[in-house]
């Protein structure tokens, strides 16, 4: 019986899991940060201070389970904003001693690859993974477990940061995924042609930061006639173009069978779609439910149980690590 804690950026998360099956899932998505626009770090970890107990006892309720059935914690170690993370790590460290039960530190980009093998415990390997977040674009070739190929990532901006900052400039709201999806619902996509870094190049990097500066000077001089859908809908497609195009690249050149796609943005529905489409065919095709892509505990409790029966436990005094690598 694992409990798993996440608090790496504004979700302050618990689940329980037990041989691969989740018990409770309690994601409480602090909405303080919509005021600013974006997350603020410090008031980001005073949230989870208040948070983290009642989302535990929460977790454990649901579950219907006490305190004393756990048998191990993990919790997010990296990467992540170093006080929000040094708050769920702490609170997770108090816990394992009072419980005299093993803690492990994990990596947060791991578990959000492994939400796909928490929906499907049959996946096989080897399969490439586009994983895409607010904070990370990467291209990875899972040979199976902790053994990993970095394929390409982000030289600037991530998938989910273009759609943040451009929501911004749309002005929508914070998350601006979810607020772009929505306004590019009725939008014409092939209403303006923004640009798309580095798309049908045979390289697996990716760029958005010149996206972003388009769209900035787009609505600068836009005239009163542009429908702000079309604008959401074209921004959205320039982004997924790319990220649809690599994975595809990706997928024929390493041969592989399978394709998952993991991360907040992977929750985006025109996404979803366009994997399916692009690639689906021959390959099979897989994503976590729309509550796995973003961040939550679940994923986290997941991957502890996975580490865990194979042994591995972190030392009390770990430290959390604002920038973890996979590899
Ligand atoms: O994985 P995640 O919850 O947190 C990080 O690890 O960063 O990802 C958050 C990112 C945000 O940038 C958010 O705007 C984006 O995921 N996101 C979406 C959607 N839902 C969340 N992007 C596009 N479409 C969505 N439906
Ligand atoms: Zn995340």
């Amino acid at each position: 019986m694992i409990l798993g804690i996440e608090s790496s950026c504004d979700e302050t998360a618990a689940a329980i899991c037990n041989d691969g099956s989740i018990l409770s899932s309690i994601v409480s998505s602090q909405q303080i940060h919509k005021d600013f626009g974006g997350v603020v770090p410090e008031v980001a970890s005073r949230e989870h201070e208040r948070l983290l107990n009642h989302s535990v006892e929460k977790a454990l309720d649901e579950a219907e389970i006490a305190l004393s059935d756990l048998d191990g914690i993990g919790v997010t170690q990296g990467p992540g904003l170093a006080g929000t993370l040094l708050t769920g790590v702490c609170f997770a460290k108090g816990l394992s001693q009072s419980l005299n039960i093993p803690i492990l530190g994990i990596n947060h980009l791991e578990a959000h690859i492994y939400a796909n093998f928490l929906t499907d415990p049959t996946l096989t390997y080897p399969l490439v993974c586009l994983l895409v977040s607010g904070g990370h674009t990467q291209l990875w070739l899972v040979k199976e477990m902790a053994d990993y190929e970095l394929l390409g990532e982000s030289r600037d901006d991530a998938a989910g940061e273009a759609f943040d900052k451009g929501a911004r400039i749309l002005g929508l709201d914070y998350p601006g995924g979810p607020a772009i999806e929505k306004m590019a619902h009725n939008g014409d996509c092939k209403a303006i042609d923004f640009p798309r870094a580095f798309y049908k190049e045979e390289s697996l990097e990716f760029s958005f930061s010149g996206l972003k500066t388009s769209l900035l000077y787009f609505m600068e001089k836009k005239d009163k006639s542009v429908i702000l859908a079309d604008v959401a809908a074209s921004y959205q497609q320039a982004i997924l173009d790319v990220l649809v195009y690599k994975l595809a690249t990706a997928v024929k050149r390493k041969d592989v069978r399978t394709c998952v796609i993991a991360g907040g943005v992977a929750a985006n529905n025109e996404l979803r779609s366009m994997v399916k489409k692009t690639i689906g065919d021959e390959i099979s095709v897989l994503y976590p439910e729309a509550a796995l892509c973003t961040d939550n505990a679940a994923m986290v409790a997941y991957l502890s149980e996975l580490y865990m029966e194979k042994g591995f436990t972190s030392p009390i005094d770990f430290d959390v690590s604002p920038n973890l690598k996979v590899v």
